[in-house]
């Protein structure tokens, strides 16, 4: 597989970065992953406005959106799968390991991106829904901004694993955030809810075009907080994001959601999403 490494294409044994890379030193740097069905971005300008923001929200600078985008067509040309993922990430650059992060302009930035072919959701998981467990959300209070330090949740995931659960979701002074790569609907009395937009949620571009393609559909979403409790009073739930698309939440820490199946409305807005991304 070809990468992308700081203005380079290189096969991907041959991309290498420095032990003083202050990604790997402090996770100082942010990603996006973007998904494309068949040779198409999907919402690539939402994507690449979210990256600006959370490389604002680091105070790093001098990313340009033509060197991205140049990029991104140069990997892309090269995959023919139907469905693939294209992940870039930026760090602040290498230096001499010191907490003081440079004057901004002072580095050049590390940027890494590349194509791989993804494994859509197995259909099986689609049909039959996900167990989910819940978990404290003990992540810092800058959730909205997409950065590399994943350490949370990369353990709350582990945590749901050994449960023998799909994920974990995330729940803060009482209520419900976010999933460890996902948002977080739930559906009760044909209204569907989900967190609003605070620092404490990602605000996924799934999130944002399926609460639009619900609209559009007539039916009523609103955006306000609600607890774990409610999770298992719940009609429906399911997760969405980039690669996880809508994927209905069956059982949440044990216990079956609504009927115990799939219910009609996540299986209503996968099709609406998936047609909108041109692949239904
Ligand atoms: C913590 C978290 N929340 C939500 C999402 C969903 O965001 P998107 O729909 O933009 O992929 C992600 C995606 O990776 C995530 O990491």
């Amino acid at each position: 597989m070809q990468v992308y490494l700081n203005g380079q294409y290189m096969e991907e044994t041959q991309a290498t970065v420095s032990i003083d890379d202050r990604g790997f030193l402090f996770a100082d740097g942010v990603y996006e992953v973007v998904h494309i069905y068949r040779g198409r971005p999907f919402e690539w300008e939402r994507h690449l406005a979210r990256l600006h923001r959370s490389l604002a929200g680091i105070n790093l600078t001098g990313v340009s959106d033509q060197e991205l985008t140049e990029a991104r067509d140069h990997l892309m040309s090269g995959v023919t799968a139907e469905e693939a993922a294209l992940y870039i990430q930026v760090t602040r650059g290498t230096q001499r390991r010191s907490h003081a992060p440079p004057p901004a302009g002072t580095i050049a930035p590390t940027v890494l991106m590349w194509v791989r072919p993804v494994d859509p959701i197995r259909p099986e998981l689609v049909q039959s829904g996900v167990a989910v467990i819940t978990t404290a959300d003990d992540r810092w209070a800058k959730v909205w901004i997409k950065t590399i330090g994943l350490l949370p949740n990369v353990l709350a995931k582990g945590k749901a694993m050994e449960a023998g659960a799909f994920d974990a979701v995330f729940v803060r002074d009482g209520m419900v955030t976010e999933a460890t790569s996902a948002n977080v609907f739930r559906v009760s009395d044909g209204v569907i809810q989900t967190a609003p937009v605070t620092n404490y949620i990602l605000p996924g571009i799934t999130r944002e075009v399926v609460i639009e393609l619900a609209r559009g559909a007539g039916m009523t979403v609103i955006e306000q907080p609600f607890s774990a409790d409610a999770l298992y009073g719940a009609d429906e739930l399911f997760l969405t994001g980039t690669l996880t698309e809508v994927l209905p939440i069956t059982r949440v820490d044990g216990r079956p959601v609504g009927s115990g199946s799939v219910g009609p409305v996540a299986r209503e807005l996968l099709h609406l999403l998936r047609r909108q991304a041109g692949i239904a």
